[in-house]
């Protein structure tokens, strides 16, 4: 397995087919080149992830984007103006160029420009874009770090671009649109208030089905040990007394001194959606029995991160 920071090494290896492990703002991601049927199979065996769940193509400037979409809501302009380079990912009408492998058949495509200097250099260094669904087998917490890539497919991958934490630590938001009317599909690192105040108008937070979004499956995300997410951190630390308890708190709430291992977001959204993902790769590797993780504020990143954590915890 090769680790490098060298955009020209793994651009060589992409144009061969082959897969890349590559940096973004918000999570790793598995990547090949969206023509590349074979390349793209791969991804999909490599994760075990159902042929049904379509992937994100990832671009490197809006030229691209013009190729790959058509019908494009008027209000998606002050969309990429306010949040491009970043973690939106827009679904929209799918051009006849981009293979339906990639969207599962949908006529829709999701779309994102990664904020990560590396992959925007990248991505304008090759002539195609890059299909990339977090770089974790199916259901597992998404890599944020190079090491989480490696502990997962040590043995089956052969590059991984080096781009060092990940700065947003959660997904991309989702959104599109249906009859006129957006609609965010998936919470991630730019917050409903923050798309309102752009499209100036309130948007849902839908579940749709007719949409096919089967990466909202109940359970995902997940760590190995059992996670329980709770409003009373101190109750619940009580309860399951004298187990071997790791505790995930957003604000400084926890009475207890003896808990095996302790962490706080001291009541900042930045940096638990930063760190969120980091803390359950360390945990699933600790000797404990048990996560307990406080719920968060339901309004800003909180939205995003409860629905992590609430996924991770579903038995
Ligand atoms: O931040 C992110 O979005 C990361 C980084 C690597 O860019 N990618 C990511 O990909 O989270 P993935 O595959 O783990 O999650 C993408 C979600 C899936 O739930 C998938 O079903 C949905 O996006 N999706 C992708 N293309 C779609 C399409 N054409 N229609 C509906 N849903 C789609
Ligand atoms: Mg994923």
């Amino acid at each position: 397995m090769i680790v490098s920071k060298d955009i020209k090494v793994v651009s060589e290896a992409l144009k061969k087919g082959e897969l890349v492990a590559i940096p973004t703002e918000t999570v790793y991601g598995l990547a090949a080149n969206i023509y590349d049927e074979k390349a793209i199979h791969q991804i999909y065996s490599l994760k075990k992830r159902p042929k049904s769940n379509p992937l994100i193509v990832h671009i490197g400037n809006c030229d691209q984007l013009d190729l790959l979409v058509k019908n494009v809501p008027k209000e998606v302009a002050s969309l990429i103006q306010a949040f491009w380079p970043g973690p939106l990912t827009l679904l929209l009408e799918k051009s006849d160029l981009v293979p339906s492998y990639i969207t599962a058949g949908s006529d829709k495509v999701a779309v994102r420009m990664p904020n990560h200097t590396l992959v925007l250099e990248l991505l304008n260094l090759i002539d195609f874009p890059l299909a990339a669904p977090s770089a974790n087998p199916y259901k597992r917490i998404s890599p944020t770090e190079v090491n989480h890539v490696v502990n997962y497919f040590e043995h089956d991958l052969n590059y991984i671009l080096d781009g060092g934490k990940c700065e947003v630590g959660v997904e991309s938001t989702i959104l599109g649109f249906e009859k006129g009317e957006p609609i965010i599909y998936r919470l991630g690192g730019i917050s409903k208030e923050k798309i309102e105040s752009v499209l100036k108008r309130e948007v849902n937070v839908s579940g749709s089905k007719s949409v096919n979004l089967p990466g909202s499956a109940k359970k995902h995300y997940s760590p190995l040990k059992r996670m329980i997410v709770t409003e009373n951190i101190n109750k619940e630390v009580l309860a399951n007394y004298p187990k071997r308890i790791a505790v995930i708190q957003f604000s400084d709430e926890l009475l207890f001194e003896d808990v095996a291992i302790k962490f706080s977001f001291q009541g900042d959204f930045d940096n638990a959606s930063k760190n969120l993902f980091s803390y359950l790769h360390f945990l699933d590797q600790q000797d404990i029995d048990l996560i307990i993780c406080e719920r968060f504020p339901a309004n800003d990143l909180g939205l995003t991160l409860n629905d992590r954590v609430e996924r991770a915890s579903v038995e």
